[in-house]
């Protein structure tokens, strides 16, 4: 059996509220939905959330809340990411501009100033890419003085922190996703955090058919279910995601020509992928998928080449996007899984 770069670990408490729902006959809009908004409100230490269908939709949502309308209105988002970073942006109606990323892999800090100070941006969305947060103090020096709202993309980083702090309160607000392969794994679903009761009204405008036009994108209550389970083991699962890329670091150190994840100090990595460089990247992905494990890239195109957007110059992204690849880092990898991997990694980066 291949070993899959993704798999959410399910117990008999994810088994049992499904049941339960199911028996009860209350399938949407129950104690489930407001256990869980309740339980991640307190997660993310935020006083306001709301639960909606997808990470994508709770970044479009966001950004409607946020008056995103037209061609004048400029986000600022970071060259590596997942689309959907900057299809809200697209969707939303505003104009996406592209920045590079530094080794972080998240929005490179230096550039954020020269794009604020060019574009004059609403919003600036810095992404949490592969489970670390983006350099958020920096962030937010840059933002706050010219009231630029700082909309944090946390898709990737349940759990996240920075000088403590949990990833979805380091801005003016956040989206999560709990897709399938997320640390909080619901199938579909996603969330907005904030601190910000005026937000908060705006984006309940946007979801619960207020006082303009409104989407339903609300999650069931199997969803909600699932993910108030996810979210208590959630402190177990991020420490065996860290133990397995604390194995690989140790064990990958030495290989010629790879170059390892950086954790930034005060910034505690949850391990959502773990990513590694290599100039034979296509070789060795090849290699390990031949051998049974499932090497994946994210990702293999910078944002503005996918949407052809604006941007200032991004060589680093340019550069990484030929070089990056991913191999298992989750929670549901045995013990002797983790150790194939390490020692095919071996073998294979040594002969390419
Ligand atoms: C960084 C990032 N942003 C946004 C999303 C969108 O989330 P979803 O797939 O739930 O729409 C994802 C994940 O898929 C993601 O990884």
């Amino acid at each position: 059996m291949p070993i899959p770069i993704i798999k959410p670990v399910f117990g008999k408490e994810e088994e049992q509220v499904v049941l339960e729902i199911m028996k009860s006959g209350q399938i949407t809009r129950g104690k489930w939905t407001i256990k869980f908004k309740e339980a991640f409100k307190d997660f993310t230490n935020t006083a306001y959330c709301h639960t909606v269908c997808s990470g994508t939709t709770a970044l479009y949502i966001g950004l409607k809340a946020l008056g995103i309308s037209s061609k004048e209105d400029i986000v600022i988002v970071p060259a590596m990411s997942f689309m959907a970073t900057i299809d809200a942006v697209i969707l939303a109606g505003g104009t996406p501009v592209v920045i590079d990323i530094d080794e972080s892999y998240t929005m490179d800090v230096n550039f954020l100033q020269e794009a604020v100070e060019k574009y004059n941006p609403k919003v600036v969305i810095p992404v949490h890419l592969y489970g670390q947060t983006a350099d958020m103090d920096r962030i937010n020096q840059i933002c706050q003085p010219r009231n630029i709202i700082v909309f944090e993309d946390s898709a990737q980083a349940h759990g996240a922190k920075y000088k403590n702090k949990p990833a979805g309160s380091l801005g003016d607000l956040a989206a999560f996703s709990f897709y399938a392969s997320k640390n909080v794994a619901m199938g579909e679903g996603g969330a907005i955090t904030t601190n910000n009761p005026n937000i908060d009204e705006k984006i309940s405008n946007w979801i619960e058919f207020g006082d303009h036009p409104a989407l339903n994108v609300r999650i069931t209550e199997f969803q909600a279910g699932v993910g108030y389970w996810q979210l208590q083991k959630l402190p177990h699962t991020n420490k065996v995601r860290k133990k397995y890329a604390y194995m690989y670091n140790e064990e990958f150190k030495d290989l010629p020509g790879l170059i390892l994840p950086k954790e930034y100090p005060q910034r505690e990595h949850v391990w959502h992928i773990y990513t590694l460089r290599h100039p034979k990247r296509n070789k060795i992905v090849e290699k390990l998928i031949e051998h049974g494990i499932g090497a994946r890239i994210y990702y293999e195109y910078t944002l503005h080449e996918l949407r052809n957007a604006e941007h200032l110059p991004c060589e680093f992204a340019e550069a990484v996007k030929n070089e990056i690849f991913a191999i298992p880092v989750h929670a549901a990898l045995k013990e002797e899984e983790v150790a194939y991997i390490i020692d095919t990694m071996k073998k294979i980066v040594r002969s390419v």
